[in-house]
């Protein structure tokens, strides 16, 4: 069903608000004048301020007009991240999101609002989800590989809590957890809040170093393994399925608890298996849709060796009692009637068109990435600083990172990590234009 016109104005105009195209403190046109322009009854164009003002986006002033409210943190931007201006444009967090997601869910949030037994979602659920929900999830994820019984699936706050309910329940403060020198943020802090003790084994193009990771497991007493074999987040690589067996024939010789991180696996189209299917006796698979979906349904899943569960179940008692069950039941709804697959398989094409676009823009520096990624790394010369990069950038309005929030080494390479997903295709053309001159000005001074 088409959302009514004046819904889709509304997502129009929240859409240009939150890139900043429609910067805070501009005055947007009269009720009467929206009404002429969009060629909507003045009475339409009321009830889409209404609504901006709801959400809000815009703030009316008697008299005076509707303003553009200036929303000081963008979403997706957290605690110990540095703030971006609302008008920057954003290549440093991924929100990927697709035109027309938002109606998918108002069409979900219907469907559940009218659905049987509603009071049930007002109830506290079983800390890991209901039975129905987790059989869901693990439909979804027999697709990805993974053949588990809803048993040893566990319903999350996104996969972040994911990560952290793991650690609880199965690390100790000053535990050794090996991680790529380069990793995923949210871990490292992950690892500082539990005081984890995190020895960083160096990466080649393809994958982890595997022979620096049996040294490092013969000669430390590793507890857990943190890796993301299939997408790597920042570098985007995926594990062959030889180094696959030979990172578990480690993990098996020497004890650890393997943690898989597949938050952006969806991307990639038939990878190997994953090590979750390979050892589900020692892994703990982490994933969530995020990513696939959109980072604000905080729903991700757990799945854990039998034994792991009873733990982790109390991890998720202790922190949050269970995830949302609305947020829940809109994700598996969403993930039954085969939404979610034709997100993933939208995302996949998105993807491999903005890795197109970077190829394009940034041809001839040294990129590293997957074809199909979200994100693209971006070594810089030995003599480069990227921090003063980023601050010329951002005078420019763009925001990017360094590779200092993935690093988990004493040594941070001189590197940019660009996110690919956050922005529209033309903004991203012309903005990675921008970087592209900044960086080449930046290496001939
Ligand atoms: C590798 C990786 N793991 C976990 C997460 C956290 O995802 P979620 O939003 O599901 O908590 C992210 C988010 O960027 C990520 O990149």
């Amino acid at each position: 069903m088409a959302a009514p016109r004046y819904k889709t104005l509304v997502d129009a105009l929240a859409a240009d608000i939150r890139a900043g195209r429609l910067t805070p403190g501009a005055r947007l046109p009269t009720h009467r004048a929206l009404a002429a322009r969009e060629g909507i009854a003045v009475v339409t164009a009321t009830r889409v301020y209404a609504e901006l003002e709801a959400m809000g986006l815009v703030s009316r002033e008697q008299g005076r007009g509707t303003f553009v409210r200036d929303i000081a943190v963008p979403a997706g931007h957290g605690i110990d991240q540095q703030a971006v201006a609302t008008d920057a444009v954003d290549l440093n967090f991924n929100y990927p999101s697709l035109p027309g997601q938002a109606d998918l869910l108002r069409q979900a949030l219907r469907e559940v609002a009218t659905s049987g037994d509603l009071d049930s979602l007002l109830r506290y659920q079983p800390h890991r989800g209901r039975p129905q929900d987790r059989a869901s999830i693990a439909r979804h994820l027999q697709r990805r590989g993974i053949t588990a019984h809803p048993d040893r699936v566990l319903i999350v706050n996104g996969a972040q809590q994911g990560l952290a309910v793991t650690v609880m329940a199965r690390l100790r403060p000053g535990d050794v957890v090996a991680v790529d020198a380069l990793t995923y943020p949210g871990f490292k802090v992950l690892a500082h809040a539990f005081h984890l003790d995190l020895a960083p084994v160096p990466v080649t193009a393809d994958g982890p170093d595997l022979d620096a990771l049996e040294r490092l497991c013969a000669t430390r007493p590793v507890r857990a393994i943190y890796t993301m074999p299939t997408l790597h987040n920042p570098l985007g690589w995926v594990m062959s399925a030889a180094d696959r067996v030979r990172l578990i024939e480690i993990a098996r010789r020497h004890g650890p608890l393997v943690i898989e991180d597949a938050s952006y696996a969806y991307l990639v189209e038939d990878p190997p298996p994953p090590l979750a299917a390979t050892a589900p006796d020692i892994t703990v698979y982490v994933s969530g849709l995020s990513k696939s979906v959109a980072t604000g349904l905080r729903v991700g899943f757990v799945v854990a060796p039998p034994s792991t569960v009873p733990s982790l179940e109390r991890a998720i008692r202790a922190t949050t009692w269970n995830t949302p069950a609305l947020t829940t039941a809109i994700a598996c709804r969403l993930l039954d009637d085969g939404t979610v697959d034709q997100l993933e398989a939208r995302k996949r094409d998105d993807a491999k068109a903005r890795q197109a676009v970077a190829g394009q823009e940034l041809a001839g520096l040294p990129l590293v990435n997957h074809p199909s990624s979200y994100f693209t790394w971006l070594p810089l010369p030995d003599d480069a600083r990227a921090d003063r990069l980023t601050a010329t950038l951002a005078r420019r309005n763009i925001s990017v990172s360094t590779a200092e929030p993935f690093s988990t080494a004493t040594h941070t390479p001189q590197a940019l990590r660009l996110a690919l997903g956050s922005t529209d295709l033309d903004t991203l053309r012309s903005t990675l234009r921008t970087v592209r001159q900044v960086v080449v000005e930046d290496a001939s001074t």
